[in-house]
Order: structure tokens, then C-alpha cells, then sequence
């Protein structure tokens, strides 16, 4: 963080604190539980329109394929990628810089929120690859290892599929990190490996427990642009959200394969 004290309200998010890097920020201050209640505590219609369009495009572009490694990026306190991930993956790797969010995610795979049934039903409903899941949170505990890591040291062509939702983009406010971090997450998977990410639209940074966190503004545009040097076949869909606090416009999920 730069030398303005993060502790702010949310009234005050306007403030131009200058360019927040990913390093200036105490990620082993993000607040998890905060996070976790106000996002994934129900089911909002944009993460039902997310789901849609992220398992329809696993179900077509993994199907009949064997079981491989998969890696949900800066997962947090999201269990929902990794679910959506399941029929495809043998190891889920939930990889996380902030130590409380690791905490959080070892705990919840023990010990899921009852809301993530309301994820799973969407995510299953009328798709043959779940069915087979009985006990989709028992699975994923078993198959799930959270691992420590920073997006920017991941090591290329590891994965056979990856998830990144929310993070390249509200990680920090400098497009050139936004853009490396967009990269570092397509190049850690195998070429041709499938994909699916997650942006916020336009943000300008968000509160959790009373502390800012910072966002960089991006369009579509950006999206494209930071994706294209890696992956190829890449579908940028805009999904239609409002009320889950100030300052955005809107969520961006980009399905495609790594070159
Ligand atoms: C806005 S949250 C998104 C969390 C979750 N993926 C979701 O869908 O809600 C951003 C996440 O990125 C993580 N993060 C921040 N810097 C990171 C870095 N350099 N490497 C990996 N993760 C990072 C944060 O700890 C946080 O969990």
C-alpha cells in the first residue's frame, strides 16, 4: 500500500490513492469471512449466469477427455470454480497468496457452507457430467490441495485446466500487472489446455471489513488484449451486474484454450 492508511471507509473510495501495486498490499489482511458473506452466501443471478456460461463451455471442451490437474488461481473464498472443475480433474490445486484465505479454504473443505448446495444445484442442473456426484463437497475435499503461491511466480505448462475468477483484474490498479497476471495464469496450463476467467468490469476497488482493496478499470478490450499473446479461441462474455456494491459495471467471463 502507498502511504495512505488502507483502513478506509467505504464512502471514500473514490479517493485517488495513486497506482497500487500488487506488493503494496497485505493480502494476510483480507478478510475472508467478510468477503465470503457478503459474495457467496446465496446465490445472485450474475454468478448463476457465470456458471452457465463457464460449465456449458467445460462440458463441450472437456468431455470424454481423462482426468487431468486443474488450478483455480487466487480462489480466496470461492469454492464454486473448483466445483464447476470436478467431472474434469483429478487434483484441484486451490492456489492463494493471502494466508487467510488459505486458512479459510483448508476449513471450508472440511466444514462447506451449506450455500454451496445452491451453487452445485445450478451447476448440475440438466449437465451429465455431474451427475455422477452424490457428494460433490466430499469429493472436492478429497481431491482439492491448497498451495501457497504468488500468480506471478506460477510456473508455465503445468495444468490441464484452470479457473481464475475475480483476481487479475482486482489484484491491483496498474494494467501492466493486470495484463502479466492474465498471462501468468494461461501460461501455467498445458498447451491447449481449457480455460475460464472471471473480470470485473470498470472497478475502481472494493471494501471488504472496512478495507480497500484495489481494482484496475478494464473493458472487454483489455481483456482481449492481455489474453491474446497466450490463448487462442477466446469468447469474452458481458454478464449484467449491479447490486453487489459501488464502483463497477458489470462482470466479463473469457473462456479459451492456452495456446
Ligand atoms: C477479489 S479476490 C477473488 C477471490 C475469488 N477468486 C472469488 O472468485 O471471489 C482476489 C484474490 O486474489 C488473491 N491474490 C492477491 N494477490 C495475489 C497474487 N499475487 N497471487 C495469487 N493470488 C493473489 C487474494 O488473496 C484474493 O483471494
Amino acid at each position: 500500500m502507498t502511504d495512505t492508511d488502507p483502513d478506509v471507509s467505504a464512502a471514500s473510495i473514490d479517493l485517488d490513492l495513486g497506482p497500487v501495486g500488487n506488493e503494496d498490499v497485505d493480502w494476510d489482511r483480507f478478510n475472508s469471512d467478510a468477503y465470503f458473506s457478503h459474495n457467496y452466501s446465496t446465490l445472485r443471478p450474475d454468478d448463476t449466469r457465470i456458471i452457465e456460461i463457464v460449465a456449458n463451455f467445460f462440458e463441450k471442451t472437456c468431455r470424454g477427455h481423462s482426468l487431468g490437474r486443474a488450478i483455480d488461481v487466487g480462489a480466496g473464498a470461492n469454492l464454486y470454480p473448483a466445483m464447476m472443475m470436478l467431472p474434469y480433474a483429478s487434483q484441484v490445486t486451490l492456489f492463494e497468496r493471502a494466508f487467510t484465505n488459505r486458512q479459510w479454504l483448508t476449513h471450508e473443505l472440511e466444514k462447506p457452507h451449506g450455500s454451496w448446495w445452491q451453487f452445485w444445484s445450478t451447476i448440475a442442473a440438466g449437465r451429465k457430467p455431474y451427475e455422477p456426484f452424490r457428494k460433490p463437497l466430499d469429493v472436492l475435499h478429497g481431491r482439492a490441495a491448497v498451495e501457497r503461491g504468488n500468480i506471478f511466480d506460477l510456473t508455465p505448462d503445468q495444468y490441464d485446466l484452470g479457473t481464475m475468477f475475480f483476481v487479475a483484474e482486482s489484484i491491483t490498479t496498474r494494467n501492466d500487472e493486470f495484463q502479466r497476471a492474465a498471462r501468468q495464469f494461461v501460461n501455467t496450463l498445458k498447451p491447449g489446455a481449457p480455460f475460464a476467467a472471471a473480470f470485473m468490469r470498470d472497478s475502481s476497488g472494493y471494501i471488504v471489513a472496512g478495507r480497500y482493496f484495489p481494482a484496475c478499470s478494464i473493458t472487454e478490450a483489455d481483456v482481449q488484449r492481455a489474453l491474446a499473446p497466450v490463448a487462442r479461441s477466446v469468447h469474452i462474455e458481458l454478464v449484467e451486474s449491479n447490486d453487489l456494491r459501488e464502483g463497477y459495471g458489470g462482470m466479463m467471463v473469457a473462456t479459451g484454450r492456452k495456446k
